[in-house]
């Protein structure tokens, strides 16, 4: 069953390139980004992986645990490593799920039949630290996905998180958030910096540091 915004990420128990894991126990308190990807030794997913792999500073920045997972075994994953490593000039220092029977892409229903019923499509989860599942996203098999929007996209969630706003299109820390709908125009000024009423339901606004 396909899971839904706001459900309890499901737990699982994996072997991984760093040894066994308990999904639930390993993410902690941090947000997890869960990603899937076709098969090891592909080109588009060794250049995914080492994307992620650079990132790493802006994932911890975050707070953000990324994992990968495919149906190849953890020997594969580790084989196919030193490639990623090489390709990416990084060190990848997240672990990779080896999902050989194919439970954890069931559980996140990764697998999907138009795109060929043996591997994993591209799935990107967002997990926050309460194990809920905030955004999901699918690509399928032969394009590569943004990882500075799937960053861009943690910082939007952390933000609407902390001050109880909304994000416009393309927002990027630093920009105008939007003002919820439920606060009167005054009471947004008390709030926020540089109010701006474009229509009666439309306002953006600053943040005020330390918020
Ligand atoms: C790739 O990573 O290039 C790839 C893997 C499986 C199917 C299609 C493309």
């Amino acid at each position: 069953m396909a899971l839904h915004l706001g459900d309890t990420a499901p737990d699982f128990t994996a072997d991984t390139t760093a040894g066994p894991i308990s999904f639930h126990e390993w993410a902690g308190d941090s947000w997890v980004v869960l990603f899937s990807h076709p098969a090891d030794f592909t080109p588009v997913c060794t250049t995914e992986l080492s994307r992620v792999a650079q990132l790493q500073s802006e994932w911890d920045a975050r707070g953000v645990k990324p994992i990968a997972v495919s149906v190849d075994s953890a020997e594969d994953h580790a084989s196919w490593r030193p490639q990623i490593e090489a390709f990416g000039q990084t060190t990848v220092g997240f672990p990779i799920i080896a999902d050989q029977d194919k439970a954890v892409a069931e559980l996140y229903d990764m697998i999907h039949p138009g795109e060929g019923d043996t591997s994993s499509v591209r799935s990107v989860f967002v997990i926050d630290p309460a194990k809920k599942v905030r955004l999901s996203i699918t690509y399928p098999k032969s394009v590569g996905r943004n990882f500075e929007e799937i960053l861009r996209a943690v910082d939007a969630l952390q933000t609407t998180d902390r001050a109880s706003v909304s994000t416009p299109v393309d927002w990027r820390v630093g920009e105008k958030i939007i003002v919820p709908p439920t606060l009167s125009t005054e009471d947004a000024r008390e709030r926020f910096d540089d109010v701006e009423e474009h229509f009666p339901y439309l306002r953006t606004a600053n943040i005020r540091a330390g918020v």
